[in-house]
Order: structure tokens, then sequence, then C-alpha cells
């Protein structure tokens, strides 16, 4: 098959189309003619060589795909060849045909193109895990979403109103309109505005119930100032550093918060089979009709920066990389 590989790491350039083994379905596996992946910040580290594959995962880039089944293993009984398919990879998806856990896919609704199916699984399933699986987001809760624009944000925003809640996004001024009407109760400007004084003084005090931090250190302190009382603090990444100095852990007693650090590529098969069925049952049919507990009922939508072609996967990085995107950058295949 063809894939897009690279011989040694480095920048965007390292990237070429190559020829790779088709990988072979095991017993309750699926093997996806793809269609459309989408990009992830993870495929950057790992292109640089700082975000190995789990063990036994493809060696190839990309974490989430839609396409067609061409294969179904021993024992799979969910899905038939042909069925259009959307899936949660921990590798594997810049290439023509990528093989997965049955229960790692989900069906792409009906009207949802392959290219906007792409871009659902890792931003939407990791804010969900984030938001409801570790956050424990009410209805009537409190969220605070860094990076509102970015992949994983807009899907966090959104979900984080179809709930029903008061999100406060952080983001770029020049992000604040989409972020917004994503569902967004305010957006905030992080490089001019304090977002714990922004957050505390819009909810009376109260603060965030959840907050959904990409960022890390650089925002460690402030976030400490704008948790509720019980907030749960789920930290996904450090594109804002990792060494936190000056932290005083009496704070966070004294607002009884809950900080937890977690990726969604190295959690176990099962894990990822329960989130995925708990996502598609509960938030799929919104994709197309509204649903969700808000006084709105909301549709969910993926947020699609741009659909490029193979040829310009090394421009797609180098513009991901630079901030300059909002949402998903989906790679049509082949
Ligand atoms: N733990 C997990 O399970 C998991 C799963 C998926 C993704 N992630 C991680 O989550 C992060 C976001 O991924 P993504 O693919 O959604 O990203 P993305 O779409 O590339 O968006 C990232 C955005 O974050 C903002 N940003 C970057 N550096 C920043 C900084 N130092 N301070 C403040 N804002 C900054 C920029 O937007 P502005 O213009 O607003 O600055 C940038 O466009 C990545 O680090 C990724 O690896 C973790």
């Amino acid at each position: 098959m063809k894939a897009i590989l690279y011989t040694s790491p480095g920048d965007p350039s390292v990237l070429r189309v190559g020829d790779a083994p088709t990988p072979m379905p095991r017993p309750g596996e699926i093997r996806l003619r793809i269609r459309a992946t989408a990009l992830n910040r993870a495929d950057c580290s790992q292109r640089r060589g700082h975000y190995p594959p789990p063990p036994g995962a493809s060696e190839i880039l990309g974490l989430e795909c839609a396409g067609e089944v061409e294969t179904v293993g021993e024992g799979v009984a969910r899905w038939r060849v042909g069925d259009r398919a959307m899936a949660l990879l921990a590798g594997g998806g810049y290439a023509e045909y990528a093989v997965v856990p049955e229960g790692h896919a989900m069906p792409i609704p009906d009207g949802l193109s392959f290219e906007e199916a792409a871009a659902i699984p890792e931003a939407f399933l990791t804010a969900s895990q984030a938001l409801f699986a570790l956050g424990g987001l009410q209805p009537d809760g409190v969220a605070l979403v860094h990076a509102g624009a970015s992949g994983v944000g807009t899907a966090a925003v959104q979900l984080a109103r179809w709930q029903g809640a008061r999100v406060f996004a952080t983001a770029s001024a020049g992000k604040h309109a989409l972020v917004e009407a994503l569902g967004a109760t305010r957006a905030i400007d992080y490089r001019t505005e304090d977002f714990a004084a922004v957050v505390q003084a819009e909810t009376d005090g109260h603060g965030a119930d959840v907050i959904v931090d990409p960022i890390g250190a650089s925002y460690a302190i402030r976030n400490l100032s704008s948790i509720a009382v019980d907030g749960r603090w789920i930290v996904l990444a450090t594109m804002g550093g990792a060494v936190v100095d000056g932290l005083d852990l009496r704070r966070m007693m004294a607002r009884r918060a809950t900080l937890t650090a977690s990726t969604l590529r190295n959690r176990s098969d099962a894990y990822k089979t329960t989130l995925v069925r708990r996502f598609a049952a509960e938030c799929l049919p919104s994709f197309v009709q509204p649903g969700g507990h808000g006084e709105v009922p909301r549709l969910l939508r993926p947020v699609i920066d741009a659909v490029v072609g193979w040829d310009e996967v090394a421009d797609a990085h180098r513009r991901m990389e630079a901030n300059q995107t909002a949402g998903k950058i989906v790679m049509r295949v082949g």
C-alpha cells in the first residue's frame, strides 16, 4: 500500500509518499480502506522523534481515519465489508489501509462525508474523556477549555455546551468568533487577559468545575486561581511547558482540587472500546440531529480548518506547528 513515511526524524520536509506492507487484521480486528485521515499535534512530535507509538502499534503516523471496512478478521461481529467507519488509531492513519480492533471503530453517521468523519475520533474522544469520564462535568457545571480553537478544544467547547454547561475558552484573538460560535459563553484572549480573573468574575467566584488543559506549566498557577471547590483539572499536554515552579499544594487542598494527567493513545484496548461505545451511543446521534442537555439543543460538528491532499502534508504540518490552524486539518488519502 501507499503511505506517508519518513526514514529519519526531522522537520516536515522528511515526509514523503512511499510503499509499506499492507497490515493484516488479527482476530477481532477490521481492516479499513482509508479515504481520509486528520492531523494531530502528536503526529508532529512523533515525526520529530519525540513520541514513539505504543508497543505493537503501527510506526506510520496518524491517530484517526475514516473509510470503508475492506476485510473483517476472525470473530468480528459488528462490521461487514463495505460499512462506512471512522476509527481511533494508535498509529497508521497516513496510509491507504489500517487495521483496528473492531471496538475502536464507529459507524459514520449518514450525511457526514469521509473528510468530516475523519476529523471526529481523536478530538471528540479525547474531549469527551476529559470532560465526562475524567472530569465528571455536569449540566449545571462550568468548564474552562484551554486552546479552545485547537482540534481537541473545538470538540471540548461543543461537548461542554451540549452537556448544558457554561464554557470559557482561551484562544488567540483571531479565533474567538469561531470559539463563541461553537457555544463558548466567553472566549478569553490569553495574551491580553487574565483568564483566572475572567472566570472568577463571570461565575461570581464559583470558578471552573472542569479545566481541560493541553498547556501545562505556563497556565498552572492561574488554573489554581480558576478552579472551583472540588474542581477537576485535566492535563492533556504540555504545550506551555512541563515543569511548574511555585505550585502551592495548600491552594489545591483549599479547593479540594483533583489534578489528573492523561494520554489516550497508550490506554488499553478495553478502555478505548468502552470510551468509543459510550461516545457512539450518547454523542454520535447529535452529529445529525440536535441533542444534548442544554437549553438550546445543539448539533455537534467536526470543525475543519482545511482539507489537503497527500502532496500537501509537509505544509500542513508546518501550519499546525505555527499555530495557524483552527480546528482540524483533514488529509485525503491516496
Ligand atoms: N492527552 C491526550 O490524550 C491527548 C489527545 C489529543 C491531543 N492531545 C494534545 O493536546 C494538544 C492539542 O492538540 P490538537 O491536535 O488539538 O492541537 P492543534 O489543533 O494543533 O491546536 C493547538 C493550538 O493551541 C494553541 N497553543 C499552542 N501553544 C500554546 C501555548 N504555549 N499557550 C497557549 N496556547 C497555545 C494554539 O492556538 P492559539 O492560536 O489559540 O494560540 C494552537 O493552534 C496537543 O499537545 C496534543 O498532543 C493530547
